[in-house]
Order: structure tokens, then C-alpha cells, then sequence
């Protein structure tokens, strides 16, 4: 018993220190991921960060059953081995939003456990025990059913429209109301399973509701604030385990998610509060029978002949871009045109593609020198001065009705104002609408000719014809 208690004395010290090391790699690891050039460096300190912190946890004298966490750390590292090769690119806001489920999951199941076992405690000490596990079971359901339904909509198993309830906000207020009188009633009682119970059911489905109520355009924003639900999720865990570095990380990814949902909010014009309190604010009507004319069709010689003419040229890439491999290509006939004297730009939409900074990495990815490619707001004045835009793969980030049209579930969100140029070609397989699924007026403007087709072909047609 002596030597046991002399060898944890002994080996505490050390995983303080390791806990420590850790939560600075954490840190360093998010500065270094804020940078393009310095990303990979980023996920390396991450990725040691999160080795030292696994071993230091395993080595902790107060873990008995080592060998059933081997053995899980096997499976887990395996399953997340195999999908993490496997998923693509435009795949990763959704295994991003399934991962967030598992963490929400975990803190919920940590919650019960530390309810269930805990210390013997009593007075002030009890209560602040019990709130703990109440806020860590809310949270954690929560951010698990909010998380499947943003996998859902992400993967298109569920609709991305928002789902629009009667008296939706009323039922949201209530849920949160009869959560917190359950909550004073758990702590009076010093616990008691079935406000526990009662709660957690409560909090799955306003997790679901509040993600299944906000629009397709908004799920950026979304996956951010489940990313921040889930670091509280995780620090709520770590008071209940005691673990210094879980409340550390989960702090991290709690207020990092929060500080990255309201830089995007602001980018699209949406309110953060409106956001997070599920749509609240975006009761709009969506018209699928209004007469938008006739779209016409280009072919890409014809589009060859507008290049080789055009002085100006810039190309805002969307998802179908990423979908279809286009980069390559595209960076072919940057190349073919730049040899001939003609300016080409890039302008990048805040949220184009299906995660930050999608389109930067593919088009970085090709080789397009960085100089070329422009934030939205560093070009959107100069499309009245530009020949011919290439559309290629973008719909809601170029879509007119954002600005015109206080109806459009997009409106308020800044886009780039490409039917200002002389020309716009745009680059898809059909008349289908974007990811937020309303029509873009863009496409039947006088101006603008739709190139169909798969953009990775169609961009390489006009390779060859120039
Ligand atoms: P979207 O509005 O999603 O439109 C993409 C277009 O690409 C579609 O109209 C589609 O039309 C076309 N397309 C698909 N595959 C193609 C292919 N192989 N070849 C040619 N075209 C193809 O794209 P966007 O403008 O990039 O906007 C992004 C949307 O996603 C926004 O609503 C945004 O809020 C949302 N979102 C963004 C993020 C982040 S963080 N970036 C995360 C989640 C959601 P066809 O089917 O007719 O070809």
C-alpha cells in the first residue's frame, strides 16, 4: 500500500507536467492553424499535443482497467484511421460534425456515471457536484442530436431547408424554461435520476429541433457553433473527472468555435444570437413557382473565343469546383491565359465549398499562384471593370437574390456580384439549385450563358479550343 502510495506521489508530478506540455502544444497548435504557410505545423503540435495527453491519461495511477482502454483506443484508432483516409475533401464538415455527436455523446455518458459514482460530498460542495453533471448531460444531448442532424443536412439525408414549426421559438424558450426548473428541482433534491432523465430527453430534441430549424446557407455558422458546443460539452466532462486538461481543451475549442461562428456571422450578414437560437428571425417564405425566363445555353468554344478576347478575366470557383476535381484544369487555362496577356483574378466567397477555406486549399493544391486569389470584399468593386467571369461550381455565392430579395432565406448575405461584369459563364450540370436550395436568378440574367456539363470536362473543352 506504501509503495503504491509512494510511486503516485511519485509519478503525479510528471503528469501535471505532461497535462501541461499538452495544453501548450493545444495552444501553439491553433496559432499555427490560423495560417495557411503555417498549418501543417499546426496539426502537428495538435497531433502531439493529443499523443502526450493519451499516454499521460493511461499512465495515471487512478486508471484500473488499462487493458479495456488499450482495446478501445485500438478500435477507435482504427475506425478513425480507415474514414479518415478514405473521406474526401468536400466529405470533411461532415465527419467534423459526426465527431462532434461522439463528443456530446461522451459528456453525456460522463455525466450519468459521475452521477451515478461519485466521491461521498455533501453541502455546497454536493450542489456544485450536481450542477455540474446537469449543465454536462444538457450540453452533451445537445450538442449529439444538434450534430446528427448537421451530419444529415451536410451529407443531404436530411432536407437542408429549415424546418419551420409553428410557434418554433415559443417551443425552443420552453424547453429552456422547464431544462433550468428541472434543474433547481435536481439540486434541491440532491439529486434525483428522473429530472436527470427528463431533462436529457428534453435536450435531444431541442438539439434537433435547433439545428433542423436553421436553413441550408446558414450551416457553416452551424457546424462552428456545434464545434463550440462541443469543447464546453468536453470541459463540462473534464470538471467531472477531475481532468485539468479536458477543462483546458475544451475551453480551447469552446471559445475558439464561439470567437469562429461570429467572425462568420458577421462575413454573412447574420445575427449571431439569431443563429445559435435556432433561425430565430429567418421566417421567410420560399416561392418555387415564381417565372424566372429563359437561361441560354453556351458551348466551350464559343466561351474559348470570349477568353482570347477578354482583357480581364476572374473566376469564382464554388463547390462543384471541389466536386468535380476542376483545379487542375482550371489552373491549365489560368496558365493559357496569363501567357497571353490577360489579367485572371480569383474571387473566394467566404463560405464557397463546404468548409473555411475550401477553395484556397484546392485551388493552392493546383498551384494558382496566392497573389490571384482575392477575398471577396478585395474584388467585389471591380466586376463592372472585368470582361468575362468564370461561375465555375458556385450558385448561392454568386446569387443576386441575396441582395435583391428580403423574401430569399440568403437575403443579407454579401455575395459576389458577378452579373456586374460584361459576361458571365456559368459552369454546372443543371438548372438545380445550390445548397440552400433556391433558384439563382443569376443564371437567366441577359449577360449570362450556362456552360453545362461536368466542370472538370467542360474546363478542359476550352483548354483544347484555346
Ligand atoms: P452551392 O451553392 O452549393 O452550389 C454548387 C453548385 O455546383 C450547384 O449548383 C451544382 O449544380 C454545381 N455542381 C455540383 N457538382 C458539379 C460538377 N461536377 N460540375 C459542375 N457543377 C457542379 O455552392 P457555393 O456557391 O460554393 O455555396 C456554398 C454553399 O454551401 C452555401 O450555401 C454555404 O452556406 C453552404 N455551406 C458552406 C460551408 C462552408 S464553411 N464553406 C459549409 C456548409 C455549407 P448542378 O447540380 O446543377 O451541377
Amino acid at each position: 500500500m506504501n509503495t503504491l502510495i509512494e510511486s503516485t506521489s511519485d509519478i503525479m508530478p510528471l503528469l501535471n507536467g505532461a497535462y501541461f506540455v499538452a495544453a501548450i502544444l493545444f495552444i501553439f497548435s491553433l496559432i499555427g492553424l490560423s495560417k495557411q504557410e503555417s498549418a501543417e505545423h499546426g496539426v502537428w503540435y495538435g497531433i502531439v499535443g493529443m499523443a502526450i495527453a493519451l499516454v499521460a491519461t493511461v499512465m495515471n495511477p487512478s486508471v484500473s482497467n488499462i487493458q479495456m482502454i488499450l482495446i478501445a483506443m485500438v478500435i477507435g484508432g482504427t475506425i478513425g484511421t480507415w474514414f479518415a483516409l478514405r473521406v474526401e475533401m468536400t466529405q470533411m464538415p461532415e465527419l467534423v460534425a459526426m465527431l462532434h455527436s461522439f463528443v456530446g455523446l461522451a459528456a453525456v455518458a460522463v455525466g450519468f456515471n459521475s452521477f451515478i459514482e461519485h466521491e461521498p460530498m455533501s453541502g455546497i460542495m454536493l450542489n456544485i457536484h450536481l450542477v455540474e453533471v446537469f449543465l454536462g448531460v444538457f450540453i452533451g444531448a445537445v450538442t449529439f442530436t444538434g450534430s446528427i442532424v448537421a451530419f444529415g443536412k451536410l451529407r443531404g439525408i436530411l432536407s437542408s431547408k429549415s424546418l419551420m414549426l409553428p410557434h418554433r421559438h415559443k417551443l425552443n424558450l420552453l424547453a429552456g424554461i422547464v431544462s433550468f426548473a428541472l434543474m433547481i428541482y435536481f439540486v434541491q433534491q440532491q439529486g434525483n435520476m428522473t429530472a436527470l432523465l427528463i431533462m436529457a430527453a428534453i435536450a435531444l430534441v431541442f438539439g434537433w429541433h435547433l439545428v433542423a430549424s436553421i436553413g441550408g446557407a446558414d450551416m457553416p455558422v452551424v457546424v462552428s457553433m456545434l464545434n463550440s458546443y462541443s469543447g464546453w460539452a468536453a470541459a463540462a466532462a473534464g470538471f467531472l473527472l477531475g481532468n485539468d486538461l479536458l477543462i483546458v481543451t475544451g475551453a480551447l475549442v469552446g471559445s475558439s468555435g464561439a470567437i469562429l461562428s461570429y467572425i462568420m456571422c458577421k462575413a454573412m450578414n447574420r445575427s449571431f444570437i439569431s443563429v445559435i437560437a435556432g433561425g430565430f428571425g429567418t421566417d421567410v417564405v420560399v416561392n418555387s413557382d415564381q417565372d424566372y425566363g429563359e437561361h441560354v445555353e453556351t458551348n466551350a468554344e464559343e466561351v474559348a473565343d470570349m477568353l482570347v478576347n477578354a482583357k480581364s478575366v476572374i473566376i469564382t470557383p464554388g463547390y462543384g469546383m471541389a466536386v468535380a476535381q476542376a483545379q487542375y484544369p482550371v489552373y491549365e487555362l489560368t496558365k493559357n491565359l496569363r501567357d497571353k496577356g490577360i489579367e485572371v483574378r480569383f474571387g473566394i466567397h467566404p463560405v464557397a465549398g463546404r468548409l473555411p477555406g475550401h477553395m484556397n486549399v484546392l485551388l493552392a493544391e493546383a498551384k494558382v499562384p496566392y497573389d490571384i486569389v482575392l477575398e471577396m470584399d478585395e474584388l467585389n468593386d471591380d466586376f463592372d471593370e472585368t470582361d468575362v467571369v468564370l461561375v465555375i461550381g458556385a450558385n448561392d455565392t454568386v446569387n443576386p437574390a441575396a441582395l435583391d430579395d428580403p423574401n430569399s432565406p440568403i437575403a443579407g448575405m454579401p455575395v459576389l456580384e458577378v452579373w456586374n461584369a460584361k459576361q458571365v459563364i456559368a459552369f454546372k450540370r443543371s438548372m438545380n439549385p445550390g445548397y440552400a436550395g433556391v433558384q439563382n436568378p443569376l443564371f437567366f440574367k441577359d449577360n449570362t450563358s450556362m456552360l453545362f456539363g461536368d466542370a472538370k470536362a467542360s474546363v478542359d473543352n476550352i483548354v483544347k479550343a484555346l
